[in-house]
């Protein structure tokens, strides 16, 4: 059908929508940016088949003009404890409010992203779907819930919500038009690039190194891939999507573990390909995490009567904290299954989901490369050691000259300003610092000055420093304006990026009021929380504002885009 609706002239495209009876508007609330791709996908066949629609991020979306909507289609992440996305958090407090209008005459339908390895999977787009049926809406298409794996889930929705609303719409002749070849072309011509999320593009490994240094207690990695041939285009700010494999040992210890024939021909997808059953553990299927639909899925699967009794007796707490870092060795070690056929057992996995890395370095200034900035996770848990799957892949199994298949991920709520005259504060201790090296070198490479200001922090000076060099080389030649970095443990006292932001509260006050933008990236639960709060501090203390007039100032500034996070 891409083909057919392709196939439809300007023209005619404007003789159906006069004619269309309703408007369709499509929100997005975005984590990642595949709720937003999503919505551009749908809102662009809604044009195609001839349906006036709009499309809008929803703190784009001005909440008074909701009584006026006839069709919404919503399409939303869920953070990670069941929040709302920061993009969709003013909407969702606007419709769960006494100020939301009766909807009545709204015909609605939700699509929603998350992941089963969450307890509150899916749940604002759960929230959403029930607060418009509340408000008198309409639900004329039903939502779906998508796991990590979302395309197909995904184009299910589209394909039924597309039929139900031309269903709705009498006459709506336009998929069948026909345009002239040259137009055809044109429109042609614009489609995506060949290799995507669904077509991932194989890039050589070019380097492989280790940045941390000796007497590092961490390992932070810098890799290079090519990217010759692949047509891939990206901003600083952009993620790079890797699919991953999991450990070869943890698959074999499964393997052992279940009795079963490594070679064994098994299913990988439903479109019928097969691989040996070693190599799907190791590629196809997710093998390190556990989900509470699997376990339910595995109680019936399994003659183990233990596992039946946890999930029949509804113990949701054993359950969860069971689920909370086990992975599938431990499972089949603590409820023994008894013989299951491979290809049975693999119906009840996941498959393995992409992992997404914030890119380092500039296309502008290497188009035929990209860089990642990986910090390896490795812990102990439950009496064996466990590594990061792709972390773990790249520090333990990646050579120069290996192939990766990946795709590049656009991030539109991690942009930086087109002007170059806006002041630029980052903040990204660790592997955070990756957009702000991949941004300075786009600088750089465009010989683009404006201020810039970066926070580093990690634990040690001399080991942790990474890209130390680069930096320096930046602050000599003006691309870098300021640096201000925290080493937390070189010190009796641990010292952070917030820490020293709040020793130079003046000169950022001073530079929010010269409208800068501030970038943040690296870990949420504690370093994000904490850089937000001490801005709030540096607020009030140099602003004279209170407390809720500096988190109303910071509200503002996301919803103006001057603030924007990528955090994980
Ligand atoms: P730590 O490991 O010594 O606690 C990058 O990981 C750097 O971020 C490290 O120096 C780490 O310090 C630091 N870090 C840990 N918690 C933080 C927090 N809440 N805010 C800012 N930095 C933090």
């Amino acid at each position: 059908t891409a083909g057919q609706s392709l196939l439809v002239t300007e023209g005619s495209s404007q003789n159906v929508s006069q004619s269309a009876s309703r408007e369709v508007t499509v929100l997005f609330g975005s984590e990642t940016g595949n709720a937003q791709s999503l919505a551009e996908e749908m809102h662009r066949k809604l044009e195609e088949q001839g349906f006036k629609a709009t499309l809008s991020s929803m703190d784009d979306f001005k909440p008074k003009t909701l009584k006026n909507v006839q069709d919404l289609l919503i399409i939303t992440a869920t953070h990670g404890e069941g929040d709302p996305p920061d993009n969709a958090l003013s909407f969702y407090e606007f419709l769960n409010s006494k100020r939301a209008p009766q909807l009545d005459g709204l015909r609605f339908s939700v699509l929603s992203l998350g992941d089963q390895s969450y307890e509150f999977f899916c749940q604002t787009g759960k929230d959403f779907d029930k607060r418009l049926e509340e408000l008198g809406g309409e639900r004329f298409y039903p939502r779906i819930d998508c796991d990590v794996d979302f395309d197909e889930p995904a184009a299910e929705w589209v394909e039924g919500v597309l039929s139900k609303l031309s269903e709705a719409q009498e006459s709506n002749p336009a998929g069948e038009q026909i345009l002239s070849t040259a137009q055809a072309a044109a429109a042609l011509q614009t489609e995506k690039p060949v290799y995507s999320r669904t077509n991932p593009f194989k890039a050589e490994v070019l380097e492989n190194l280790k940045l941390s240094g000796r007497g590092s207690n961490k390992e932070t990695r810098h890799l290079e891939l090519s990217l010759e041939g692949s047509n891939f285009k990206f901003e600083p700010g952009d993620s790079l999507g890797i699919f991953p494999e999991n450990d070869p040992g943890l698959a074999d210890n499964i393997i052992n573990e279940m009795n079963w024939n490594p070679e064994e021909i098994v299913p990988v997808n439903k479109q019928g390909e097969t691989s040996t059953l070693r190599k799907a553990l190791i590629s196809h299927f997710e093998i390190t995490r556990l989900t509470k639909p699997m376990l339910t899925q595995a109680a019936q699967l399994f003659s183990n009567e233990k596992l039946t009794e946890l999930i029949a007796s509804g113990h949701e707490e054993e359950l969860k904290s069971y689920l909370d870092g086990r992975d599938l060795l431990d499972l089949i070690r603590d409820f023994p299954p008894g013989k299951v056929a491979p290809s049975e057992f693999l119906q009840i996995l996941r498959r393995i989901p992409v992992r997404l890395y914030s890119i380092s370095s500039s296309f502008k200034a290497n188009p035929d490369e990209v860089h990642l900035t990986i910090g390896t996770v490795r812990y102990e848990a439950l009496g064996r050691n466990r590594i990061g799957v792709c972390s773990g892949q790249c520090a333990e199994r990646i050579e120069p000259g290996d192939l990766l298949p990946i795709y590049i991920h656009r991030n539109p709520n991690f942009k930086f300003p087109s002007d170059s005259e806006t002041p630029v504060i980052m903040i990204g201790p660790g592997t955070g610092v990756a957009p702000f090296r991949s941004f300075l070198q786009e600088r750089e490479e465009t010989g683009t000055l404006g201020k810039t200001w970066l926070f580093f922090g990690d634990q040690h000076f001399k080991s942790d420093f990474l890209y130390q060099v680069e930096w320096q080389k930046w602050l000599k030649e003006g691309v870098l304006s300021r640096m201000d970095v925290a080493f937390s443990r070189d010190n009796a006292e641990k010292v952070y990026v917030q820490h020293r932001m709040l020793e130079k509260s003046r000169d950022i006050y001073q530079w929010l009021k010269d409208g800068a933008n501030v970038y943040v990236c690296g870990d949420e639960k504690n370093m994000a929380k904490d850089v937000h709060h001490t801005l709030q501090a540096i607020l009030e203390k140099e602003g004279g504002m209170t407390q809720d007039e500096a988190e109303l100032y910071l509200t503002q500034m996301r919803q103006e885009k001057r603030y924007q996070r990528d955090v994980y």
